[in-house]
């Protein structure tokens, strides 16, 4: 197993300060994966048994977490990750429309990252905002009544 890849003492300390606030180690887990998803962009699978070993936990645990919620990633991705979209709603409001747009623009398919590492692509369920369809999330906020020169507007401020 490739072993490139470990906590920093930073992170290290901020799970054992996390843990101080679950009455067991398993109920942090997710909140644990949460702050390594955050700070390195994805979970590496090599940090798994470290993972296991602060919580106390089997290493199988994190696996079951990590593969079954799709903001966990186990392999790296862009600095920026768009959703879009494409249920019911958002697609009679023209999602497809605004995820081939994407694809072409980046020269990507979905679930893939730009050459650059800037951005990842991704389609999405339902978000919860039908009334305002089309709607995507980009770095965690929601826009909303999407077109395409909002994607355009709102890309070249992402850089
Ligand atoms: S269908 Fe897109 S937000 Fe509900």
């Amino acid at each position: 197993m490739n072993k490139s890849f470990s906590l920093d003492k930073e992170l290290k300390n901020k799970i054992s300060e996390l843990l101080k606030n679950y009455k067991t180690s398993l109920a942090a887990l997710l909140p644990t994966l949460n702050l390594i998803n955050d700070k390195y962009g994805f979970i590496p699978p090599e940090v798994e048994p470290e993972i296991a070993e602060l919580l106390n936990i089997y290493p199988i645990q994190i696996r079951e977490v990590t593969t079954f919620y799709s903001l966990l990633y186990s392999k790296p991705t862009g600095h920026h990750r768009i959703y879009v979209c494409n249920n019911l709603s958002c697609c009679l409001e023209g999602s497809q429309k605004i995820i081939n747009y994407l694809v072409k623009r980046f020269g990507i398919q979905l679930n893939e990252t730009t050459k650059d590492g800037k951005f990842s692509l991704y389609k999405s369920p339902c978000i919860g905002a039908c009334e305002k369809a089309p709607a995507i999330i980009v770095d965690g906020i929601y826009h909303y009544n999407v077109t395409i020169e909002y994607i355009e507007k709102l890309l070249s401020e992402l850089g």
